[in-house]
């Protein structure tokens, strides 16, 4: 029989949930969930006010899968929904990490308003990179919207039109965010145990 985890009645619901490798919770479930149905009217209000009735959405993944699928629920217009998958690489080069596009997305984007999606805004070269390769595909508008934005680690000038929360130069994982491929699916945002940042102690 499997083990009961025993929940003690006293905790809140973010720490009944609570990852023994978070250190702290910033953005709690709730939070966001208010914070993404704020921004999905926020979007809807603007394209009705440009007189647009569809909306072409583009999640970037793997990161912005959680985001985007919340995200788009809320969205109070015709929606087509595509991905494209990016993946960032370090080059000799350079101390930060490139992206790479892996897998472009399969709908046309010539005539449409589109809306790029990410999880987080850090150092602006994925956003950069795919505005570039979006924008070549004619569409009507193109504007981008991320959960999380690092305004102070921009290598590349970026500014996203939907920000969900700014952060200051943390790193962060859940709802989506992954250490080492790990905690997407927290429902929560938070900070990683700095014993836990050293992969070789993985052994669970
Ligand atoms: P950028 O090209 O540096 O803006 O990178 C954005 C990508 O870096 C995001 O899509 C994330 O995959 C990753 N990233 C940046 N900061 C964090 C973080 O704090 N936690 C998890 N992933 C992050
Ligand atoms: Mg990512």
């Amino acid at each position: 029989m499997a083990k009961q985890k025993s929940i003690s009645l006293n905790h809140s619901p973010e720490e009944e949930l609570a990852h023994p490798d978070i250190e702290n919770v910033l953005f709690s479930r709730e939070q966001i969930n208010h914070r993404v149905i704020e921004m999905s009217d926020t979007i809807t209000s603007d394209y009705q006010t440009l007189g647009a009735t569809e909306l072409t959405i583009v999640g970037i993944t793997n990161g912005a899968v959680v985001f985007v699928s919340d995200l788009l629920r809320g969205v109070r217009l015709h929606t087509r929904f595509d991905t494209v998958r990016v993946t960032s690489y370090y080059d000799y080069d350079s101390p930060v990490a490139l992206p790479k596009i892996l897998a472009q997305g399969k709908l046309r984007l010539d005539g449409k308003h589109v809306l790029l999606v990410d999880d987080i805004l850090d150092t602006g070269n994925t956003l950069s990179l795919l505005r570039k390769t979006l924008l070549a595909q004619n569409p009507v508008s193109l504007r981008t919207c991320v959960l999380l934005d690092k305004k102070s680690r921009r290598v590349t000038p970026f500014e996203a039109e939907y920000v969900g929360f700014d952060l200051p130069d943390v790193f962060v994982v859940g709802y989506g965010l992954d250490y080492a491929e790990r905690y997407r699916n927290l429902p929560y945002i938070g900070t990683l145990k700095i014993e836990r940042r050293d992969t070789s102690s993985w052994d669970d």
